[in-house]
């Protein structure tokens, strides 16, 4: 595969492939010298036209540690902010000789345009478009997922067969949850929607999963359970749930939390909006993955660069033996 658009375009051995090679880069954090030579010579550029902290800074250390080039893009501050469109800003980064192209944007389908459009001849990787899809924030979610809830030496064939996962909050305008979706139902996971019946996208029963408006009865049953944060920028008041009523019925508490089994995981892409949809105690305690998914992003953009710019055609647990 040239690109990464979307989680539903993985198939099992392709999803596998990627967790197991972040397994291999997750190693390589291990050691002294965090680096590896894979892709020295390679520009990666990061385009981001939306605001991002943590998907930004991962693929920024995930292409450094192969040891790319790596040109950091904003729309705040460029020509784009003059009326320059995606296409003279795509030309313009293949003339600069672009490998691969990691994109984030607010318009749903950017990437794919970006992809098929013959401006540019490099990798396309979507880090967010629209309402549609994050493939790499599913990965690293599935990642967390298997090390936490299967073990850190799954191995390639072994996956989330059987494990049942809830996200819940403002499904209608999360790219994650669509992503989570279809990655873990590929991975044989089982997966419950929760979500006031606003937040809740039209034609979602096409989707591979079950919705209930009861997070409560839900609990008992969740091996992790994910927090989604409402993202106001993308409502209009009309349908803005009041902060008070949506934490009673959909936010995460010490008291809920006690409802889900031992060995559940809580979960959340972050940004996090303490005291709404997930409190300050949960989001501190040592059930929530925050951080570790943070880190295991790191992991997993490592793959998906070295997969797609460098390593598809060799073994690839064999390439973070090669150190600087
Ligand atoms: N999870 C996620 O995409 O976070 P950022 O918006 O900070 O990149």
């Amino acid at each position: 595969k040239r690109h990464l658009i979307s989680a539903a375009d993985l198939t099992r051995d392709d999803a596998v492939l990627i967790l197991d090679t972040a397994e291999e880069m997750a190693r390589v954090a291990d050691r002294p010298i965090k680096k590896l030579p894979t892709l020295r010579g390679r520009t990666v550029v990061n385009l981001f036209f939306e605001d991002s902290t943590r998907t930004r800074i991962s693929f920024e250390a995930a292409a450094k540690r192969l040891s790319a080039d790596v040109i950091n893009f904003s729309a705040k501050g460029s020509s784009v902010s003059k009326g320059e469109s995606l296409k003279d800003t795509a030309l313009t980064l293949e003339a600069m000789g672009a490998d691969a192209v990691v994109i984030r944007h607010g318009a749903s389908g950017a990437p794919y345009r970006l992809a098929t459009s013959g401006w540019i001849d490099g990798a396309v990787v979507n880090a967010g478009d629209g309402t549609h899809e994050h493939p790499t924030q599913a990965l690293l979610d599935a990642f967390t997922m298997r090390r936490r809830l299967v073990g850190a030496d799954s191995g390639l064939g072994r996956d989330l067969d059987g494990r049942r996962i809830t996200i819940v909050g403002d499904i209608l305008h999360s790219r994650v949850a669509r992503s989570n979706v279809h990655l873990l139902n590929t991975l044989g996971a089982h997966v419950t929607l929760v979500a006031p019946p606003t937040l809740v996208p039209v034609g979602v029963e096409q989707w591979p999963c079950d919705v209930s408006y009861s997070l409560d009865e839900v609990l008992p049953e969740s091996d992790a359970v994910m927090m989604l944060r409402v993202q106001r920028e993308r409502m209009n008041a009309a349908y803005f749930p009041t902060e008070r009523e949506y934490s009673r019925r959909y936010g995460l508490d010490a008291d809920r939390m006690a409802r889900m089994p031992g060995h559940a995981i809580v979960m959340h892409p972050g940004p996090m909006v303490r005291g709404m949809e997930i409190t300050a105690e949960v989001a501190d305690s040592d059930r929530c993955t925050v951080v570790e998914q943070v880190a295991n992003g790191v992991s997993i953009r490592m793959a998906v660069l070295y997969l797609l710019l460098g390593g598809y055609e060799s073994a690839a647990p064999a390439a973070p033996s090669r150190t600087e």
